[in-house]
């Protein structure tokens, strides 16, 4: 028995040492116990017969506070080989979640000699007398249509097929008897087939269907003595692949689990310590959540023991075309390719038939097209993606995605890029209530990261791995100051696509609007390892280069100590990828800590800019060039080094422990103090026609503010919602000072809080309809003190005139 935890596979990017992570894929879901699924929802169960008795499921859930989780009830689960070991933990958590269980067990010896009902009986008892639901079936899974037959008559239908049961006949290959080499096939493969079958038409029925195949890391990597045994369990992996994609449509889904447990089959090769160590307990939640009609997981193969869990997948080599046009293939061309047919670096990983197949058709086309085999080497040393038409892919706009946000999150990015209160002109950033209170330029690209992740999988023709993508570079450059709070909403499109041989580098634009009002742009270029070679071209003409710093000592150095939690704090921002906060992860991707957000120490570059040459003003910051170098680790201190060239600053960010440069070739374009391009009035955030209502008002309310904060006396905030969401939070202060206007929530808590749409509230305000109406009518909520409201309708009144 072994295991073996494949590592991603890591490159370099194209000019840098180590380029930076980016956001993790979404959805990516092995490594860890996966998440829930969010694709289609299986028949409701409240159409299901209750599994439990009402007084068994208290109990039940008394028992294990587990158990209130991912349950069971109303499935009905068969079990195969259930009377011990692995089988047996399996049918104990289904029962304990709610279940219905079928316990079948031959109750032979583990060579497959005799039987005896005593097996499945005990573990039947076990489970009622915690309170479950259980039969005992005798059969062997040899007649799979009787264990069927056991479910449908006792529970009227079937769910759930564990396909366990199991024996070993081993023996040294050549000393295998036809009876050994058979009978292995029959109880494991035939008999998965049989009892999977007979219960393939009710899962197809219900369109519902969750199915287990039980392989070994014997059958995945082969082991001595057991060759019956290896030929069985990866064939069952055959079969589960091909009833995966049968089942698909018709909600059925297939898994595979190599299993590592101790129990009577591995009595014989385990220690005692390990036998007790290796608990079947550690296997069954990953039984349980494949089988939950909740989880997505289909045709995937894990192993899985001792509370560890990793899913397997194939991979490729690039390979290497052996033969030219009208030439014959001979095994000496063979030979003499035989180092690149086994390379593995920019290998793929073929997840399907055809994409398996589709290699042959480019090795065709090339063969075809470049006529003799000398050629094949002067293609970057690809042989599948040769050729790729990127005027398919360049200028494809991705999404389009709105992020919506209170004063939270500028505040929240401000921590994660090393802002603290210690500096008092840090408080414009920290504290909403603060007079001037604003947004660092650089989160700018908060809202444009969302937005662009969910198009990239889905680009034709290009060999993309999110696994490995690498962060190369960033640029952001700002056409307004960054409303504190709002929507906003970001359209992101492939600028270009780059061959680097290595790999390919896309340039994605993401333009961010608030409202109708172009407010920031980002150009990301994202490596992605393995995937280049496909004969396009190495630079473009949009992308926005990075400028190497003067050679002269820096004009100005900034330190800062990161903290431990830096990453842990930045990635609440919205970059979630484990690799920044947990020390597994971590190691799977070669590092030996979480690394830092490229993007967290950006922040922290361009916050120093921002401070040392713009005297913290935001409305001077026009743009922001990076390259990521190096990863820093959290705790390292970081030291920006700044060059002044006129409006434009170089930088270059080293990690001071190390000398190395984690961001490199930066600058900050500035514009000088008396020429500012930016107004300083806020944002006119989605174009509201409530908006001009409240600036109105606002001013207004500097006027004769004093005089109304004696008579109202209360804090009324505005939620203006436009297509049923939230578009702008307004507040009116008539209780403070001499009163205040202002974008988003109140500061300190409002006495009333009014939502309603942008239409109805300029309905109110123009009196076509009058409040009591629209709050009869649902059109307006009101929340806190309802008496005020009289207080403001006579301010609307008065002093909105429009
Ligand atoms: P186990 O011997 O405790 O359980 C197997 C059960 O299957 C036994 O209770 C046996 O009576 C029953 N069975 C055998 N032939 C049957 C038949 N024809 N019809 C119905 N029931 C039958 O062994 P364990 O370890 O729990 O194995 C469960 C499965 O996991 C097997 O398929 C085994 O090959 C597989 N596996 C186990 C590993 C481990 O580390 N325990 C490693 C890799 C695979």
């Amino acid at each position: 028995m072994h295991w073996c935890r494949h590592q991603p596979c890591r490159g370099r990017g194209p000019d840098q040492d180590r380029p930076v992570p980016l956001v993790s894929p979404p959805r990516r879901r092995c490594l860890h116990f996966p998440e829930g699924g969010g694709g289609p929802v299986p028949p409701p169960l409240s159409t299901l017969p209750r599994a439990l008795p009402a007084g068994a499921v208290a109990a039940a859930g008394e028992r294990s506070a587990m158990a209130a989780g991912l349950r069971f009830d109303g499935r009905v689960v068969l079990v195969t080989g259930a009377g011990g070991g692995l089988g047996r933990a399996y049918a104990l958590a289904f029962a304990e979640r709610g279940a219905s269980v079928v316990v079948n067990d031959l109750g032979g010896d583990f060579k497959g000699y005799g039987k005896s009902s005593s097996a499945a009986d005990k573990v039947v008892n076990e489970i009622r007398a915690k309170g479950g639901k259980a039969v005992p079936n005798y059969d062997s899974v040899e007649d799979g249509e009787k264990l069927v037959k056991s479910a449908l008559e006792a529970f009227g239908r079937i769910d759930i097929v564990i396909n366990n049961a199991g024996i070993l006949r081993d023996r040294s290959f050549v000393r295998i008897s036809d009876e050994d080499w058979d009978i292995i096939h029959r109880i494991h493969l035939r008999g998965s087939f049989l009892v999977t079958r007979a219960a393939w038409n009710h899962m197809k029925n219900q369109k519902f269907g969750r199915i287990i195949m039980t392989s070994s890391a014997a059958g995945i990597y082969g082991n001595f003595g057991q060759a019956n045994y290896s030929a069985a369990k990866l064939g069952l992996l055959g079969l589960s692949n091909t009833i995966a994609i049968e089942g698909r449509k018709y909600n059925i889904h297939c898994n595979t689990i190599a299993p590592t447990a101790g129990s009577r089959l591995t009595q014989t090769v385990m220690p005692q310590d390990l036998i007790d160590a290796f608990k079947p307990e550690y296997v069954a939640p990953l039984v349980l959540w494949l089988c939950h009609e909740s989880c997505m997981e289909n045709g995937s193969l894990f192993e899985v023991g001792a509370g560890w869990i990793g899913k397997l997948r194939w991979e490729r080599s690039l390979g290497a075309i052996v033969r030219g046009k009208d030439e014959p293939m001979t095994p000496e061309a063979v030979r003499d390719k035989w180092e690149k047919v086994c390379d593995f670096d920019n290998a793929s990983k073929p997840r399907s038939i055809q994409e398996s197949i589709s290699v042959l058709n480019d090795a065709l086309s090339q063969i075809e097209s470049q006529g003799s085999i000398s050629m094949n080497s002067t293609s970057s040393g690809s042989a599948v993606s040769s050729s790729l038409d990127t005027t398919n892919i360049v200028g494809r706009e991705l999404t389009t995605k709105v992020y919506t946000y209170t004063h939270l999150e500028p505040i929240l990015y401000a921590l994660g890029v090393g802002m603290s209160t210690k500096d008092p002109d840090h408080l414009k950033f920290l504290f909403e209530g603060s007079e001037e209170f604003c947004c660092l330029p650089s989160f700018g690209v908060i809202p444009a990261q969302t937005s662009m992740f969910d198009g990239i999988p889905s680009l034709p023709g290009l060999n993309i791995d999110l696994a490995k993508m690498l962060h190369g570079e960033q640029y952001l450059e700002l056409y307004k100051p960054l409303p504190t709070s709002g929507q906003l909403t970001s359209v992101s499109t492939i600028a270009d696509i780059l061959d680097k041989g290595s790999g390919a580098v896309l340039l994605i634009d993401v333009n961010t609007y608030c409202g109708k009002d172009l407010v920031c742009y980002n150009q990301f270029s994202l490596f992605f390892v393995g995937a280049g070679g496909f004969g396009g071209k190495r630079t473009s003409e949009k992308a926005k280069v990075t400028v190497n710093p003067p050679k002269r000592l820096p004009d100005a150095v900034l330190s800062d100590v990161t903290t431990t939690d830096q990453a842990a704090l930045y990635r609440l921002s919205g970059d979630w990828n484990p690799l920044h906060v947990d020390p597994s992860f971590a190691a799977l991707g070669g590092f030996q800590k979480p690394i830092l957000h490229g993007l967290c120490t950006f922040g922290f570059a361009a916050r120093n800019v921002l401070k040392q040459f713009a005297n913290n003003d935001v409305t001077r910051f026009k743009a922001i060039k990076v390259r990521f170098a190096k990863p820093v680790i959290p705790g390292q201190t970081l030291q920006t080094e700044m060059w002044k060239e006129g409006d434009r600053i170089h930088f270059q960010t080293k990690v001071k422990e190390t000398g190395d440069i984690a961001i490199a070739g930066g600058y900050v374009d500035i514009t000088s103090a008396i020429d500012k391009p930016f107004a300083r009035e806020p944002l006119k955030t989605a174009g509201l026609q409530s908006d001009l209502v409240f600036e109105e008002i606002g001013r207004r309310v500097k006027e004769i503010g004093n005089e109304l904060v004696k008579k109202v006396n209360a804090i009324f905030q505005w939620d203006i919602t436009k297509d049923g969401k939230t578009a702008m939070q307004w507040t009116i202060d008539l209780k403070n000072g001499s009163g205040a206007v202002y974008q988003g929530p109140a500061r300190s808590s409002a006495d009333t809080t009014f939502t309603l749409s942008d239409q109805d509230f300029m309905d109110v305000v123009q009196q076509k309809t009058n409040p009591q109406k629209a709050f009869f009518s649902g059109k307006l909520k009101v929340k806190g003190n309802i008496m005020l409201s009289q207080k403001l309708e006579t301010i609307l009144k008065d002093y909105a005139k429009l």
